[in-house]
């Protein structure tokens, strides 16, 4: 038996963009109340002046479905021509349903495909992936990626590897037919042998102890799991490993170097955006992302909300090359040559 199949656009591109900060900033002396640091270690060993975290009312629904109201905004494109809507987040606490669903039909996309994916702080690009090959193969035509994370919820207050880093925020794109290619192919994998260097403490029956007899937790809130990080070998094999995987992206888009406008990889730590730059032999003219200073690392957020903040300033302009690339717990990683929207 013959099957019909389908096939897509030629090519897919980001219509557009847009993110959700916490209102609450927290700089690095709030942090040294909870943890035995300085401002001056936290600045210089990661580049973090203060960081957005969420209050209460900042929920994974509430700031997937603002940065994704911007986005839409801003690629001209209506709820309803969404077909497809992807999320990734490590922190959204429901096992299920997936937060895709929810956020989908308070958009106002109602039918959308809407599924939520786990690749940390690779998953923005993951999700750019996904979204130009399933627009490619007809699957989709209009598909919302988005990045979003209350890193804050899974964080150890007195952590001192963690506390400065972690952050929340959301960031959106619109991805959908092009006329000319505006996503270079992905360059992505993992390595699960390294899953232990970042992970969540506990699974989570482990926050539960039962009573059988009054279906009661007694394990009060000691036993939440959090994220543990061996941060200096991470930072090694973000800053080496990482460098590799970008230049391949580059390579498997045609753009060399010398022709590259902007740099946007993971807000991890501004040390390792900067060893990445002199890895890659870029030339000083192209703009680096430095979102960190004011965000922190927002995981999937990170990417998409960095990008923002270069367009808003004026530093990127839609139509040049951006080389994204995003690493983290797994380890995953994927990076690829982007159009600005
Ligand atoms: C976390 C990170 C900033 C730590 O920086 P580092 O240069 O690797 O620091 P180290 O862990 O080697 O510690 C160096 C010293 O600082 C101390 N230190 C660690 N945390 C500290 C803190 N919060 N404040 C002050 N001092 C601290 C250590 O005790 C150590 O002291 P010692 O030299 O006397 O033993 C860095 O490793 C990092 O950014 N890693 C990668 C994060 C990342 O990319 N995550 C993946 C994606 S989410």
């Amino acid at each position: 038996m013959k099957l019909t199949v389908t096939s897509g656009a030629k090519y897919a591109a980001i219509l557009g963009l847009g993110g959700y900060r916490p209102r609450r900033v927290v700089d690095n002396a709030e942090i040294c109340t909870m943890i035995d640091s300085s401002d001056e270690w936290i600045r210089t060993r990661s580049g973090i002046i203060e960081r957005r975290w969420a209050s209460e009312d900042e929920t994974i629904q509430m700031m997937s479905v603002a940065a994704a109201r911007k986005a839409l905004d801003r690629a001209g494109i209506e709820p309803g021509q969404v077909d497809t809507v992807i999320v990734s987040t490590v922190t959204h606490l429901y096992q299920t349903p997936a937060v895709a669903t929810t956020i989908a039909s308070e958009l106002g996309s109602k039918s959308a495909a809407a599924f939520d994916i786990s690749a940390a702080c690779a998953g923005f690009c993951y999700g750019t992936a996904m979204a130009d090959s399933f627009i490619r193969s007809g699957a989709s035509k209009y598909v919302l990626i988005i990045g979003v994370e209350r890193l804050t919820d899974m964080t150890n207050r007195s952590d001192r590897s963690t506390v400065f880093l972690f952050a929340d925020g959301a960031g959106a794109a619109v991805i959908g037919p092009s006329d000319s290619p505006g996503i270079g192919p992905v360059v992505w994998g993992s390595d699960g042998d390294q899953a232990p260097l970042i992970q969540q403490t506990e699974p989570w029956d482990a926050a539960l102890a039962w009573d059988t007899d009054s279906y009661r937790n007694t394990a009060g809130e000691s036993n939440w799991p959090t994220l543990k990080m061996e941060g200096n070998p991470v930072f090694k094999w973000a800053s080496y490993t990482m460098a590799k995987t970008a230049a391949e992206a580059l390579d498997a888009a045609g753009v060399r170097p010398d022709e590259l406008d902007v740099f946007a990889p993971h807000q991890a730590n501004m040390r390792i955006t900067d060893a990445m730059f002199r890895a890659l032999k870029l030339p000083s003219r192209v703009v680096v992302a430095r979102d960190i200073a004011r965000q922190g690392n927002t995981s999937a957020a990170s990417i998409p909300l960095a990008i923002e903040a270069l367009l808003e300033s004026g530093e990127a302009r839609s139509g040049q090359t951006c080389l994204i690339i995003g690493f983290g717990a797994g380890l995953v990683y994927a990076g690829q040559v982007i159009v600005l929207p």
